[in-house]
């Protein structure tokens, strides 16, 4: 069975449709700016346009950096325009699609359920936790496979500040943190998370997750096994499809 998923990120709008049994793309992924501001109206002129490029007229799953409850209704925009809380998501992009059926999800917890499923996750009992460290940091907590969703552990504070400030990837760009620097703070997060949650396992997913080698080794002192994610890029957009396709 194919579902379209599409990732809405910082930069960019990814999708394409997904093969759920092979949990990866059927096509390769169209990709279109991000607006800037990242407005509703503009973003969901984004999503049409991936849409259009293949003209796909069945379910639409979608990710979408902040909490989303009830498949819908977006509660919080850290990253993005104010301008999307309390927007009803899955209506205005329903509507902007013509009437098609729409599922939206949260960014993290779509990649951390196509993890689960397909990637560095599968089969993996007990407490999981995949974090996600780009713009800001994802949460996705998994009890024997079943997310608790809307986690947003980016925002636990870190020595006074909002972690997602201190430790994501853009934090690491905006201070010119080298890797070991970065490192450093991570693994303080992680040892704060750990405190909290005594996982198993951490996933460590979002662009830095192709260059772990470059940081996962200065990470000491976790219990917890510390692994990369695999889907990379396309997590968000399969996880966005597999959600679509539980509703649909
Ligand atoms: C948001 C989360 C989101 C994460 C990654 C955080 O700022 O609050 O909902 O999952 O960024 O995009």
């Amino acid at each position: 069975m194919q579902i379209f998923g599409v990732d809405i990120g910082g930069s960019g709008i990814k999708g394409a449709p997904v093969d759920l049994d092979r949990g990866d793309l059927a096509q390769e992924r169209c990709k279109v700016l991000t607006p800037h501001p990242a407005v509703p109206d503009g973003v969901a002129d984004g999503v049409k346009q991936v849409i259009d490029h293949f003209g796909w007229t069945g379910p639409v799953g979608l990710t979408f950096p902040g909490v989303v409850t009830g498949g819908a209704m977006v509660r919080t925009a850290a990253n993005v325009d104010p301008g999307w809380i309390d927007t009803d998501a899955r209506a205005l992009f329903s509507d902007r699609l013509g009437g098609l059926p729409v599922t939206v999800v949260n960014d993290a917890d779509a990649a951390g359920v196509a993890e689960m499923r397909f990637g560095a996750g599968r089969g993996r009992k007990g407490t999981v936790i995949l974090l996600t460290f780009g713009t800001g940091i994802g949460s996705a907590v998994f009890a024997d496979g079943v997310l608790v969703p809307n986690t947003e552990l980016g925002h636990l504070e870190l020595n006074g500040h909002d972690a997602e400030k201190r430790a994501s990837s853009k934090a690491k760009d905006d201070h010119e943190l080298s890797w070991q620097q970065w490192a450093h703070r991570v693994q303080k997060y992680l040892a704060h998370v750990e405190m909290l949650f005594s996982p198993e396992l951490f996933i460590v997913g979002g662009g830095v997750s192709r260059k772990a080698d470059k940081f996962l080794h200065f990470i000491e002192g976790i219990r917890a096994e510390i692994v990369p994610a695999q889907l990379q890029n396309n997590a968000g957009i399969v996880g966005a499809a597999m959600r679509a396709a539980e509703k649909a």
